[in-house]
């Protein structure tokens, strides 16, 4: 059955995500329901279900002005967004006419944050736990949660395509490039994507087995990488390659927190 993905630009760098085969329809994060609205109305959709992936408000604003709309279930991981109907857990699978998806719980940016992974059409949603270089900032949880978060989503396969909580993929490679490891290659798509991001407004999806070789995030355990970053010039002395993995996750988080 065919599945189609719209990505909708919401506030200054969110996405929401529909989620359909041309009839039914699946809204991920929501943050503002007017442009999601105008997809539904155009394609002529019946939205059966939202899907939450953490309670900060620029995913979840959009869910009042849809259910004034339409009566839909709410899917997330915590009752404190008003709206659930349907609270996931870890591992759980949950499954709609045309598309299933398993729970894989990431915290670590905030408590509840979990991402919505189809096996069948090798797709995630990882809101803000992963984004295209890029990791999500540790809000509530603790550095150890991210990581560990992290590395469950690094075991996915590599064919998977990632649709991410924001559009940050250029600073995410800016950060890269300037401040952990320099590479002609990844230079050039930092180039490509300033294009692409333009043009169509979006840098998603990715895959995820480009970025398990070029995500920082996705690397802590790569004695390799880790030996490259620490050479780099703006790192020497800062970080040992011998640095464990944790500690190599906060020493890069913590600088793109400051870059
Ligand atoms: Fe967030």
């Amino acid at each position: 059955m065919n599945v189609n993905i719209d990505i909708i630009n919401q506030l200054d760098d969110n996405y929401a995500y529909i989620v359909h085969n041309d009839c039914e329809a699946i809204i991920i994060d929501p943050a503002d329901e007017i442009p999601i609205l105008k997809i539904i109305n155009k394609k002529n959709l019946n939205p059966l279900s939202i899907l939450i992936t953490h309670n900060h408000s620029d995913h979840t604003s959009g869910i009042s002005g849809l259910l004034s709309h339409f009566d839909l279930e709410v899917f997330s991981s915590n009752l404190k967004i008003n709206e659930t109907t349907k609270l996931l857990k870890d591992n759980q699978k949950i499954e709609f006419s045309f598309i299933n998806f398993n729970i894989i719980a990431t915290p670590g940016h905030t408590l509840d944050h979990i991402v919505y992974f189809s096996e069948k059409e090798k797709i995630l949603f990882s809101g803000d736990a992963l984004f295209y270089y890029g990791c999500g900032r540790v809000f509530e949880g603790s550095y150890e949660q991210m990581h560990n978060s992290l590395k469950r989503l690094k075991k996915l396969p590599d064919e998977t395509r990632v649709y991410c909580g924001h559009e940050y993929t250029y600073k995410n490679l800016e950060f890269v490039l300037n401040e952990v490891i320099y590479d002609k290659e990844a230079s050039l798509i930092k180039e490509k994507y300033q294009q692409m991001i333009k043009e169509k407004g979006s840098s998603m999806p990715f895959f995820l087995g480009q970025q398990k070789n070029w995500n920082p995030f996705l690397n802590c355990d790569d004695i390799e990488y880790k030996k490259k970053v620490s050479n780099f010039h703006k790192n020497e002395g800062q970080i040992s390659p011998d640095a464990n993995d944790l500690e190599f996750f906060r020493y890069i988080r913590d600088k793109r927190n400051a870059f």
